[in-house]
Order: C-alpha cells, then structure tokens, then sequence
C-alpha cells in the first residue's frame, strides 16, 4: 500500500519516553535542545513585522516561478551586503530562486540533481533532517567526516572514499549544525578541485552563516570565489531573521553558463509545479530584510553569554567544549565512564536538564552532548550548573 521512502521509523528513544514521562507528571524541564527562536523571550519589533505583511499589494497574485522580482533583488542586496571589505560581489537577482524553505530547496535539488538510487555526499556529523530529506526524494546518502583536533576539519580521505559513479553533489554545511564549524578557505579550495574532477554539484547550506562566535577569525565568503562548479548557496528567513513561521527560504545558483543554464530551465519548471513559496511574505521580503541586524542583535548578545556561561560553568570539569565558529549550539565533550543516551538520561532524570545525545547527529565516536544556545540566560545558567554537578 505505502512506498518505501516513507517508511520512517517510528519507535521512540529512552530519552524521549522519559522525556514524555516527566512532562506528563508536569515536572519543568530545562531544555537545552530548543531551537526555535520565536519561543525563547526574544522581543520581536512586532510593528514593523507585522506592517509589510498587510499591505493591500498582498490580494493581488503575479505567479513567478523563480520568487518575485523586488524578493530576489532584496535578497541579493543582502549578499551584497555581507560581502567581506574589499570584495566586489557580482551577484545578480537573476541567479536567486526563492521557496518555502531552506528545507524545500533541499528537496528541489535532490531532484534537479539526482535520480532515485543516485548518491549526495553529507557531512557527519550534521543536520539530521538531511536523512528524512534525502529518503523522501529517494536518494542515497552517503557519509564523509568532519574531524576534531582542536578545530573541526573537513576529512578529505573520507571524501574521496564516499564518492561513487552514482555520486550527483556534494553538501557542505557552513557553518555544520551542531559543530558549529565554517569551511576554511583551503577547504574550498580543495572543494572546487574534488567537484570537477568528479563532475559534482555544491550545495551549501548557509542558514547559520551571519551568526559567528568567534570573531576573532575571518570567515571566508564563498560566494565571492571564480567557480568551475553548479554551486547552490542555501539560506532563508528561518534562522536570517528569526522567523521560521514566515516560510521564506531561497537558493543563489552559482557557476559556469554551460551548467547554470540547463540548471535555471529546469528548476523553472520545478518551481512553477508548486509556486509554494508565499507571495505576500515574498512581497514583505525587502522591508523585513532591513530589519536584519536590529532581529539578530539581541539573538547574538545571548548566543555569546550563554557560550561564556558554559565556558565558565564546566571550567575545570572533566567536560571539555569543542568551541564553536558560529551557529546556535556548543558540543561538549564528556567522560567515557557512560554512554551518551545514559549521560543524557541521567541528566534529564536527576537534574531535569534536557540535552541531545551526539548520536542523533551521528557523531562517530562517543561521548558527546549537544547544547543549544538559545535558552534565556537564566534558564542557561541554571542548567549548565546543574550538569556541572553531575560531571
Ligand atoms: C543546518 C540547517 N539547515 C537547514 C535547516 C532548515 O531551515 P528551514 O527552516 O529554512 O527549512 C535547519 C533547521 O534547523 C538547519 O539546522
């Protein structure tokens, strides 16, 4: 009756059935493991949201499979803006497609690169999402590591030891979900190389790319690089200004005319079978992209505390964190003496602590608990502390 690729697992982990449990007895759980910006006690300039989105402009309908016009300039005057100094961005609104999300254009790509059966290199560890993607579109992923020491580089062995003849594209997440690793500038270098010699696609997930932590290190742009390559940079509203319920994400089609060319015509036709993304929000697009630093601002400032609280929290403990770049999690390190699931079932049992065990990102070795940095300060400070006791 039903096909294969939806036949998700659906039994659940001990974490979870605790988790259900203690909520059910109505106990109040830490969560560390919120990712959802809009339920955090952020103040949101609910005017100036709210006012482009009802404009009268929004009754009328201009199907345009690529997003509207005004959206894709909004959007390319971003990129324009975030350029590094010194750097001329030649990046046209015509290069953009707009969608519903980071996680449909995802989908649009698996399908305008790959057949069913036909492989897409992905990090791990990473966005677990990118499993359901890929298995929804019938598609193979198969696995090259980051590696930490001291830093988290790109495994260049593993990468030549995944690809196959059956290979479409590779995709990078810069910076990784829940490493919090940006891709450095020898890496794209060696990133170029691999995808031509192989005759593979970039695809490269930015969503966290304007939150970085450690500011002391330049993050390459790589948008700004000659490429050989069909490269695809991801973002969208979600994470760029807080507002996943907005259902705005996008792509910036990047690469060679005898490649960009067929690849435009054919995601025209994709596009245009769903026109899913929706046209008032598109037409809000230009006016709330100028909202951008004073929505991430407060978001930044807390991200930065709640990594100094963690910092001072588990100083000579026997965790260690593995800092992170950028992005809105911390991986923390802790001893072998138990294994993740039990780590992070003692802490949600005896300090009501939520965590996420590192598996759930396919982490290859143990022992590792993955913290976001979202929480409010408070609530941060006082479920570090209690997992400080347990270490
Ligand atoms: C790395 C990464 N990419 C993409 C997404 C999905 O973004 P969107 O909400 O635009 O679908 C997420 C969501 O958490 C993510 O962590």
């Amino acid at each position: 009756m039903f096909s294969r690729r939806s036949g998700f697992p659906a039994e659940k982990n001990r974490l979870s059935l605790l988790l259900e449990k203690k909520k059910a007895a109505g106990e109040v759980i830490l969560d560390l493991t919120e990712t959802n910006p809009t339920r955090i006690g952020l103040s949101y300039p609910v005017e100036e949201i709210l006012k482009p989105l009802s404009h009268p402009r929004a009754l009328t309908y201009q199907p345009c499979p690529f997003g509207l016009p005004e959206t894709r300039q909004a959007i390319a005057r971003y990129y324009r803006e975030r350029a590094p100094f010194g750097v001329t961005p030649s990046l046209h609104a015509d290069q953009i497609f707009v969608t519903s999300s980071t996680s449909e254009s995802y989908s649009l790509l698996f399908k305008l690169l790959a057949d069913p059966g036909q492989s897409i290199l992905t990090p791990r560890p990473s966005y677990p999402l990118l499993d359901y993607l890929a298995a929804a579109e019938a598609i193979e992923l198969r696995h090259y590591q980051l590696e930490y020491d001291g830093t988290w580089h790109l495994d260049f062995g593993s990468l030549r030891s995944a690809v196959s003849a059956d290979t479409r594209a590779v995709v990078v997440v810069n910076p990784n979900n829940p490493t919090g690793s940006y891709v450095k500038e020898q890496e794209w270098e060696n990133l170029e190389g691999f995808c031509r010699e192989h005759r593979l696609a970039l695809i490269c997930d930015e969503v966290f790319f304007d939150f970085p932590l450690e500011t002391a290190v330049p993050v390459p742009d790589p948008l700004h690089r000659k490429t050989e390559v069909l490269r695809f940079f991801l973002g969208g509203l979600s994470k760029l200004l807080l507002l996943p319920q907005l259902k705005i994400g996008w792509g910036v089609l990047q690469g060679p005319d005898s490649l960009c060319a067929p690849a435009r015509q054919r995601l025209e036709i994709l596009l245009d079978t769903y026109l899913s993304a929706s046209y008032p929000v598109q037409q809000a697009v230009p006016e709330l992209l100028q909202l951008r630093m004073r929505l991430q601002g407060p978001l930044k400032e807390r991200l930065a505390r709640n990594l100094s609280t963690l910092c001072s929290a588990l100083d000579r403990s026997s965790a260690t964190i593995l800092p992170p770049e950028g992005g809105w999690y911390a991986v923390v390190q802790v001893p072998g003496t138990r294994s993740e699931e039990d780590w992070a079932i003692q802490l949600l049992a005896e300090c009501a602590v939520l965590v996420h065990p590192g598996y759930f990102y396919e982490f290859q070795r143990e022992v590792f608990l993955v913290l976001s940095l979202l929480p409010g300060e408070a609530i941060f400070r006082e479920a570090v502390g209690r997992m400080r006791s347990l270490l």
